[in-house]
């Protein structure tokens, strides 16, 4: 490749690249009001983002350690304990804090995602015989049913241990 070209991205860089952007986009229009969050976009951004994790968890790394011959990625785990933050992130209402932290976690964690030599571009440079299968596999992820974010006592710890689990702390913010 000469300098200054840039590397096309593979299918699942591109597919998985452009779901972190939808999602984004849908936080962004759940916030577009000052003060406030419209819950109904809220919850479709907690649903696609909740999707967006399975298809890693249960597609995407499996097939990643397979095909490295049962040996599974050195991020995995770190991905995994980021993905058990985000999901339990996802609980409680929408408060300025909370959705503080969920974009500092998920600027983090795309972050290692997307990167050279993240689960992305790996997925693709170990996928190459059988991308389309695994693409396939990704764009019929099933939706999901979320619950109603709940305000119960027992969720805001358990947030608090799953950010630490994965080595992050609460953002206190504002809308
Ligand atoms: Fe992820
Ligand atoms: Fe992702």
């Amino acid at each position: 490749m000469n300098p200054g070209e840039t590397k096309k991205a593979g299918p699942i860089t591109d597919f998985l690249v452009k779901d972190h952007g939808r999602l984004e986009g849908l936080l962004q229009s759940a916030m577009a009001q000052a003060g406030a969050v419209d819950q109904n976009t809220y919850d479709q951004f907690r649903a696609g983002l909740l999707r967006h994790i399975g298809m890693e968890e249960k597609i995407l790394l499996p097939a990643a350690q397979r095909l490295r011959g049962g040996a599974p990625l050195s991020i995995a785990a770190k991905l995994r304990l980021d993905h058990g933050a985000i999901a339990s992130l996802l609980m409680p209402p929408p408060a300025a804090s909370v959705i503080a932290t969920i974009r500092a976690v998920l600027k983090v964690h795309n972050t290692i995602e997307e990167g050279p030599g993240g689960l992305y571009e790996t997925c693709d440079e170990l996928a190459v015989s059988e991308s389309t299968e695994l693409l396939a596999k990704l764009q019929a992820a099933p939706e999901l049913a979320v619950l109603p974010c709940s305000d119960s006592p027992v969720v805001m710890p358990a947030v608090q241990r799953a950010l630490e689990r994965a080595g992050y702390g609460f953002i206190e913010g504002t809308i």
